[in-house]
């Protein structure tokens, strides 16, 4: 880390975002040969679905004039504009001006996108770097996902974020009735992993009652993506529940999120029911670590000024969030940490 954790330069900083993929609109809510406006990290884009159902993702304004291309038609995978009617191909190349017979050369900035978890996801930079967020132990799975929530928080993302590894705040908020301990593990650059190594604990009823379901008492991990996804596992050995927050920083530091429930794909009609119990489940989990911050989120003014031995998992997400690699809100260039003041 290369300055001071008081004054980091990149974590909970309200117009720096790591480079990475982050969710832009719900599958659901674009459909098939139509376009939409969407307002995404300080940039304007237009977000369209081609008659294939592929989704593509360009700056919004027409390179002609100006227009919002999101006023425009979707054809075939193109999307012509509304305003005179050019039109420009699924990689952002002009194929038609109407009143010209061959197009100019010019193309507009696309942004490459998947879908993924019943989201799609934008990577904010020309070729993503690496795959999308998943959770360690489905990787190899194919998965059953539902988005349960859309959120927004008055805070930052990134402090949205330690609030999962905030140890102590366990006991006081959640009322938990063990000390959690957190052993942390960095897999990549963009990826670092919390793992509950909580051993024995006060005999409370609770603790007794979920004993015989653990190999190790509370089976708790978190691992995080660009210090703006975070993926949960929590449950006993035979069955693991997974929480996905995807989140997205907002104007003026704020955060807009989305809550996926996951689990193992599973086959047949069976497969389908149990999938649906184990999701509800995972709401109700969901809900329930949800619950009880929520206060903390609208007024708090985050600055670890006095870190104690308890908020070791959070200066090491600090860490982390300082090493990779940062883009200013809206033209989304990479920070040029000696030029840009914090404001
Ligand atoms: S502004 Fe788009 S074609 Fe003229
Ligand atoms: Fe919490």
């Amino acid at each position: 880390m290369s300055q001071n954790r008081q004054t980091p330069e990149i974590f909970n900083h309200p117009h720096r975002f790591i480079e990475g993929w982050y969710w832009l609109l719900r599958s659901q809510d674009l459909r098939v040969g139509k376009v939409k406006a969407v307002s995404f990290l300080g940039r304007n884009l237009a977000v369209y679905r081609t008659t294939q159902g592929q989704v593509i993702v360009m700056d919004a304004y027409c390179p002609h004039m100006g227009a919002h291309l999101a006023e425009g038609k979707v054809e075939g995978d193109s999307l012509r504009c509304f305003f005179h009617n050019w039109k420009f191909a699924a990689d952002g190349y002009c194929l038609d001006i109407p009143c010209l017979k061959k197009p100019l050369p010019i193309k507009l900035q696309t942004w490459p996108v998947k879908e993924a978890y019943g989201l799609i996801w934008l990577w904010t930079g020309k070729e993503a770097q690496s795959s999308l967020p998943f959770v360690p132990e489905l990787q190899q799975e194919s998965v059953d996902a539902y988005v349960s929530k859309l959120f927004i928080k008055e805070c930052h993302p990134n402090v949205v974020m330690v609030n999962a590894i905030d140890a102590h705040h366990f006991n006081t908020v959640h009322n938990f009735p063990i000390e959690i301990k957190f052993e942390s593990q960095v897999i990549n650059n963009n990826v670092i992993t919390f793992n509950n190594i909580t051993k024995g604990g006060k005999d409370s009823w609770l603790m007794n009652l979920i004993k015989p379901l653990y190999k190790e008492e509370g089976t708790y991990r978190m691992s995080y993506w660009y210090g703006s996804v975070g993926t949960v596992t929590l449950g006993p050995d035979f069955l693991h529940f997974y929480i996905m927050f995807a989140l997205r920083m907002l104007e003026n530091g704020k955060t807009e999120g989305a809550t996926i429930l996951i689990t193992k794909a599973r086959k047949g009609f069976l497969g389908w029911i149990f999938n649906r119990l184990i999701l509800g489940i995972t709401a109700l989990v969901s809900n329930y670590f949800a619950k009880g911050d929520t206060q903390i989120f609208k007024t708090i003014k985050f600055n670890l000024k006095n870190p104690i031995w308890a908020d070791q998992s959070i200066i090491e997400f600090i860490d982390h969030v300082e090493n990779q690699r940062a883009l200013m809100w809206g033209s989304w260039h990479p920070v040029n940490q000696n030029v840009e003041c914090r404001i």
